[in-house]
């Protein structure tokens, strides 16, 4: 497999939007000029002056634990896979880790601040699994709960809905020396940990997330091995994991449902990646429909894993595995025992979708769809992830329509090449252009009707991008890493303005 020079880190998750490798992509012939259109076209939509949005609408940012926190060895936490696999020579961009990272866990009130000055109403953080229970099971660390307990409280204070997430790719280590993610123990230890969580913080947190993008956890930590724990399986095993991550999101929403103080408002956060059609005929954009929605065999092996989407949301929406992905899987689908995929279809509240971008597609001559090649100059984020709004009108779209749940935006975001101006200020318009791009597009599902809860976006401070250290600035808020310093940019500027008219003024 080829790369591109922006991606040149082998078949990360991030391999299925980069611009690489044509050869291996087997694409169709291009086209060019429809792709350009494609982008050109997304900026000027008639849009009506009142907010396209509900009125109860959520606003916030999202943020994980590893990525923020720091205190990685502090007040009795225990260490994740993460704490261990960062220590690693040749693992994270320059040897960073997320050791004091954004120092969250001791400038939580002053990033509060921020928020309430943003406006936002909700904030979405992950709970440090090993933070909580050292061990992964067993003695509870009273020191983590009183951590998340203050967090909620002072988020609370400031009129900001805490949305919780249980695991954002931070196992505990010492569960991973007991099987990890291949074990048919760790749904039950993760159950038991949503149960820990949920009695003490329930009686005030009401939006809950399960797992944190199970396709790239999957792909990271066993596919490609670029993420914690830097493992490569064979298909048979790093599928079997992904059925043990559906379980134990089963086996978290009925801990919290058994526990909670409050009627809790359960979800799931998906990583989404739609087609999107090539132009705006009814033939390209039903190939494209159907080719977010399809499993074809390349999709389990590293080269597409990124591109799958039914087999990550169908076994928890609709109670089932696409029966395309179990043929083409063959031996290496997973074992289903009886009674589990009852477990993994729980009634959930909501779909939480990340949503980042999509690639384009075209109903080719023979009824097949097939991949349209970006143009040459296609806009890019740092990451060099192409900008392709779209993807936030037709995710949510075709989500409800094929799972009809509420979705919640649980992520969306670039990253940006910024730094501190001689003025003392950051300057971010790319970013305020694609969320104002991207908002765009939600409008126009929200407009046809699709039920959104809210919309968070990654991420409120620049933080530790995984295997890319902290190269990577997604934040709202910039962080001078020497010092921790925070200084809101631009756009969390132009983020309070649209958050205080409901969106009403993306217009
Ligand atoms: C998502 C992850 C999040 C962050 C953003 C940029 O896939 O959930 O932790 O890395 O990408």
């Amino acid at each position: 497999m080829s790369h591109s020079p922006m991606n040149s880190h082998c078949f990360t998750r991030r391999e299925f939007l980069s611009v690489s490798g044509a050869a291996a992509l087997s694409l169709a012939n291009a086209r060019p000029a429809d792709a350009a259109t494609h982008f050109v076209r997304q900026t000027s939509p008639a849009l009506p002056t009142t907010s396209p949005f509900p009125t109860n609408f959520l606003w916030g940012a999202a943020t994980s634990a590893y990525q923020i926190e720091g205190a990685a060895r502090e007040d009795g936490k225990g260490l994740s896979v993460w704490d261990d696999f960062a220590h690693k020579p040749g693992k994270i961009h320059d040897g960073q880790t997320g050791d004091v990272a954004c120092d969250f866990y001791h400038r939580y009130a002053e990033d509060i601040a921020h928020m309430r000055d943003m406006g936002l109403t909700a904030f979405r953080f992950s709970i440090s699994w090993p933070r909580v229970l050292p061990d992964g099971t067993g003695s509870v660390n009273q020191k983590g709960i009183d951590f998340y307990s203050r967090l909620v409280d002072a988020l609370l204070s400031a009129g900001i809905a805490p949305v919780a997430t249980l695991f954002h790719w931070d196992t505990p280590l010492a569960l991973h020396h007991r099987g990890g993610w291949l074990s048919r123990d760790m749904p039950q230890w993760f159950g038991d940990y949503a149960a820990v969580v949920a009695r003490a913080l329930s009686d005030r947190v009401t939006h809950w997330l399960t797992i944190n993008e199970p396709r790239s956890f999957v792909g990271g930590a066993y596919v490609t091995g670029v993420q914690a724990p830097g493992e490569q399986l064979a298909r048979a095993e790093y599928m079997r994991a992904a059925h043990i991550t559906f379980l134990a999101h089963g086996r978290a929403v009925q801990a919290i449902r058994a526990n909670a103080h409050q009627p809790a408002q359960v979800g799931y956060a998906c990583d989404v990646s739609p087609s999107l059609p090539a132009t705006d005929s009814a033939a390209d954009i039903a190939a494209a429909r159907e080719s977010t929605f399809s499993s074809p065999p390349d999709h389990f092996s590293g080269a597409h894993w990124w591109r799958e989407n039914a087999w990550w949301l169908d076994p928890v929406f609709l109670g089932r595995y696409p029966a395309s992905a179990l043929a083409a899987l063959g031996k290496d689908a997973p074992e289903i025992l009886g009674g589990d995929m009852e477990t993994i279809h729980q009634p959930l509240d909501f779909l939480g979708a990340n949503v980042y971008g999509g690639w384009l597609v075209r109903a080719g001559a023979s009824g097949e769809f097939e991949e349209v090649h970006f143009p040459a100059g296609f806009p890019l984020t740092a990451f060099g992830w192409q900008v392709t709004p779209d993807a936030l009108y037709r995710a949510p779209k075709w989500l409800h329509e094929r799972y009809h749940m509420p979705i919640f935006i649980t992520e969306n975001g670039c990253s940006s090449r910024d730094w501190i101006s001689l003025d003392g200020k950051v300057h971010d318009p790319q970013r305020i252009d694609f969320t104002a791009r991207y908002l765009l597009a939600l409008a126009r599902a929200s407009r046809e009707g699709v039920p959104l809860l809210g919309y968070l976006h990654w991420s409120l401070l620049d933080n530790f991008e995984w295997q890319e250290g902290y190269t990577q600035r997604f934040g709202l808020i910039f962080v001078d890493f020497p010092t921790r310093r925070r200084i809101p940019k631009d756009s969390a500027l132009w983020y309070a303005a649209i958050i205080k008219s409901n969106g009403a003024s993306l217009t």
